[in-house]
């Protein structure tokens, strides 16, 4: 597939109809004696996205990468990526895609700028010249310079994971695809990933990572499918996927600490926010669904606030809950977000 037209500022134009760089039909893996771990999937990942494939703990979200990376066969069904299909092209799609894969294979008795050294040796792309400045740029950039000499073996969960995501980045990518990146990491490791991949997504790199954290997939991504026992439940964007339970559920509840709580009801009430209640200094309300008080624009949070301020009400606290992606799955699955039996 010849790349889209779009480069340099114009980067921003949306991705045209069908430019999809991930696309299965009907894709199926039996294990052998097993139920099926992955049943019938049609996933579609457009270009320019950053794709959460979220599911509980095995649900089929590392079976279906191993079968995107040509690393095992599929049992029925296709699988294109980077519009070629799946395990005849890896030769030739897979230097266009960066993966990290459940537990990055590295050799324990080699430190961490070595092993990146050997991956990219491996490369029969890569410029030898220029490789010391590619395994610096990407131990930098995953923030392993400093534990870059210590040996592979000694590292801790988390910093293989770093490692692994390193040696995905030691080229540039169309596509990565990255199997649960925050595993093993702490929170600011799991929060300087995710910038990371935030990052990666601007530059142009369409991002496909699988999670069983649902709030890391709201605050990263673009898109998501969610996974059940081997099946897709749902896929589209985050938005949208929001979107299928605001219709039972409104779009969330606000609550307002003030000192001031008659005001705010009668401000929130002109902002379009119903069902409100007040409990000593806490007013509280069910917020408006799609669109502001003129009926037309879509409504910010922010704008709530602004209008309480305006009117002389003292807002101490200001917190909003709104519908997650778990009670997304809990609404689709009637079931909580816990391991596939
Ligand atoms: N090599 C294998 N042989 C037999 N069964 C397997 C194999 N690998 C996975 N399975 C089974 O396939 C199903 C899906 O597993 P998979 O590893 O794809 O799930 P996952 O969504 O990646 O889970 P996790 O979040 O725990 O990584 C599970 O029931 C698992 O037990
Ligand atoms: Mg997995």
């Amino acid at each position: 597939m010849p790349p889209p037209p779009t480069a340099g500022s114009e980067r921003a134009v949306p991705p045209r109809a069908g430019d999809r760089v991930i696309e299965t039909q009907g894709l199926t893996k039996a294990y052998r004696g097993g139920q099926l771990a992955v049943d019938r999937l049609d996933l579609a990942v457009p270009r320019g996205s950053v794709f959460g494939f979220l599911g509980p703990n095995g649900s089929g979200k590392t079976t279906t990468i191993r079968m995107l990376m040509g690393l095992i066969e599929p049992t029925a069904g296709s699988a294109r990526v980077l519009g070629a299909t799946m395990p005849g092209a890896g030769r030739r799609v897979l230097p266009r895609v960066g993966a990290l894969i459940e537990g990055p294979a590295l050799y324990g008795f080699l430190s961490g700028r070595d092993n990146l050294l050997r991956f990219d040796a491996a490369d029969p792309t890569a410029d030898p010249r220029t490789r010391a400045e590619r395994v610096g740029r990407a131990l930098e950039r995953v923030g392993l310079a400093a534990a870059a000499g210590k040996k592979a073996r000694a590292y801790s969960l988390g910093m293989k994971q770093r490692l692994g995501l390193a040696s995905a980045l030691l080229q540039p990518r169309e596509l990565l695809v990255l199997d649960e990146p925050t595993n093993g990491l702490d929170p600011q490791g799991m929060r300087e990933i995710r910038a990371l991949v935030r990052e990666l997504a601007a530059d142009g790199t369409t991002v496909f990572l699988s999670s069983h954290l649902l709030d890391e997939v709201e605050q990263v991504c673009t898109h998501a499918a969610v996974m059940a026992r081997g099946r897709l439940i749902i896929q589209g964007t985050v938005a949208d996927l929001s979107a299928t339970v605001l219709g039972s559920r409104g779009s969330g509840r606000l609550t307002v600490t003030t000192p001031d709580p008659a005001d705010a009801v009668r401000v929130l009430k002109e902002q379009g926010v119903t069902d409100l209640r007040v409990t000593d200094d806490r007013v509280s309300g069910e917020l408006p669904t799609t669109a502001g008080p003129d009926g037309q624009e879509p409504w910010e949070l922010s704008d709530l606030n602004a209008a309480l301020v305006h009117a002389g009400v003292r807002v101490r606290g200001f917190g909003a809950e709104r519908p997650s992606l778990e009670d997304v799955f809990v609404h689709l699955t009637g079931e909580g977000f816990d391991v596939a039996g």
